[in-house]
């Protein structure tokens, strides 16, 4: 594809989604996404457990907009949540986005170039891209690049990357087998979560690498790739281990491994997840 023609497809990408969001904040639905809260140095369950309402006036919404266009007319949310819908049961915003065809994880690399797009590549050293198996069956996708993933321009390297291999290697698979991303490309300063226009702007570059991967499963790691990819503010205990439709693929979330290295014991929690995962892809765990 010719550089001009790729850039205006990612801008494309890049204004549904704004106006998805802007169209969610008419419908008074609340931000689709965290709010800053310090990265992972909060107990990662408790993140948004308040913040329920949002998603189930979503749905409400949802079903009385079928079209679910941007054009559409705002409808009003109802002012009583009548119970808890689980985040994937939903249409997600970024269902409708275009698959591109004839797309590549090199010509969205190209497309990304030296990226000035959001705030976060005035203090980046590297863009992270993303590593592993193009045709991976499996996907992992974080919240956004650390210190270290910044200098290697490599995502989960540093303490919380050890882990995620050690977790991908009791799966019985390698760190080459599967696929490893991010929400966002560039290092959030000081590790601070990243912000809901930094995700709107990032998070296109990062489902069109899925539509070209397109994996079995998807494994979203934490909040953020969790609220992000399932469009909720629900907080990730709620539907931790369950399983979504997502594009074509497959969709659970598992806690953070850098929450893990907080708090140990929920790594048997994790441990179930990925049991679920190795059943549906038909892996049987490391001999010891
Ligand atoms: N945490 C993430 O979410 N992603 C990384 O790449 C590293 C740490």
């Amino acid at each position: 594809m010719d550089p001009a023609k790729g850039a205006s497809v990612g801008t494309r990408v890049e204004e549904q989604v704004k106006d998805w969001l802007r169209y969610g904040e008419e419908l008074g639905l609340g931000p689709y996404y965290l709010d800053r809260a310090p990265s992972h140095s909060i107990s990662e369950p408790s993140i948004t457990e308040t913040t329920v309402a949002a998603p189930v006036a979503m749905a409400a919404a949802a079903a009385s907009a079928p079209k679910l266009t941007p054009a559409a007319k705002p409808v009003a949310a109802p002012a009583v949540a009548p119970s808890i819908v689980a985040p994937a049961s939903l249409p997600s915003l970024f269902e409708s986005i275009d698959r591109i065809t004839d797309d590549t994880l090199p010509r969205i690399r190209e497309d990304i170039g030296d990226c000035t797009r959001c705030k976060l590549h005035k203090g980046r050293t590297n863009i992270v891209y993303g590593v592993g198996n193009p045709k991976a069956q499996l996907v992992f996708v974080g919240e956004g690049p650390g210190h270290d993933e910044d200098i290697k321009g490599e995502p989960f390297v540093g303490r919380a990357g050890k882990l995620l291999t050690q977790m991908i290697e009791a799966m019985n698979l390698r760190r080459e087998d599967v696929y490893i991303a991010n929400v966002v490309k560039c290092r959030p300063p000081e590790n601070r979560l990243p912000e809901k226009d930094e995700i709107a702007t990032c998070s296109p570059y990062l489902l069109r690498q899925l539509d070209v991967i397109k994996p079995k499963v998807v494994c979203a790691l934490g909040s953020c790739a969790a609220q992000t990819l399932l469009q909720t503010t629900q907080g990730i205990s709620k539907f931790r281990g369950e399983w979504f439709d997502f594009r074509g693929s497959k969709l659970i979330a598992t806690y953070h491994p850098a929450y893990l290295l907080r708090n140990p014991p929920a790594k048997s929690e994790v441990w179930k997840d990925l049991q679920k995962v190795m059943a549906l892809l038909g892996l049987q765990p490391r001999k010891r």
